[in-house]
């Protein structure tokens, strides 16, 4: 059974981390969490975690996440809005297995362009953090939100795309309102991304 560690935050809600739970428990991902590790103490993912009895480690330093890691032996690192910066060797030794999801939508070569479902350019949102992106795409009145599952690299907010997902913006539109809807999507995505990885 291909291990998973999931990584959270307190940006977040947990949304990704019940999305991948639910998916296990219904069998349609095959896989079994073996460490919710968060940056923050008050990340409500923690509670999710604690009700469906997966072990949680709390990491405030960035030198503490190997040893957290390596206790668990996780095949996949998947990222949920975890906000640390992963420290050079765990990326080299989870090289291609650690995953993020980032509110923006990446292209797959560093000067490429992706474009929307309408044929417009999509927002790449590179540094923006979760609020400043959303707002980003109201505020450059794109026509599509969107996000990106990618395996994590030495650029920040890039790497070898894994999943894209978008969601048409609407004419009353709050950050509110469109996070909502994306978050749906993200939920998805993220499960169908890890369905590839794991069920084989
Ligand atoms: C996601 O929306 C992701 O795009 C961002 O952080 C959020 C985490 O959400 N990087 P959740 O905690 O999984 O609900």
């Amino acid at each position: 059974m291909i291990r998973l560690a999931i990584l959270i935050s307190n940006s977040g809600t947990g949304t990704n981390l019940q999305a991948i739970i639910d998916a296990i428990e219904n069998k349609t991902l095959k896989a079994r969490i073996v460490t919710v590790i968060s940056d923050k103490k008050d990340a409500y993912g923690l509670t999710r975690a604690g009700t469906h009895h997966i072990p949680t480690a709390i990491c405030l330093a960035k030198e503490q996440l190997l040893p957290l890691l390596q206790a668990h032996k996780p095949d996949y690192v998947c990222l949920t809005g975890w906000k640390l910066i992963i420290p050079n060797d765990v990326l080299t030794i989870y090289s291609q297995r650690i995953l993020n999801i980032h509110p923006g939508l990446i292209p797959d070569t560093i000067q490429g362009i992706v474009k929307n479902p309408d044929g417009t350019e999509a927002l790449w949102n590179k540094g923006k953090f979760t609020d400043t992106a959303i707002q980003n795409f109201l505020t450059a009145k794109a026509t599509y939100a969107g996000s990106t599952v990618h395996f994590l690299s030495n650029e920040f907010d890039f790497g070898p795309v894994l999943g894209r997902c978008f969601e048409k913006i609407q004419p009353n539109d709050t950050a509110e309102t469109l996070y909502a809807r994306l978050k749906k999507k993200e939920n998805h995505m993220y499960v169908q991304t890890l369905k590839k990885l794991c069920n084989t």
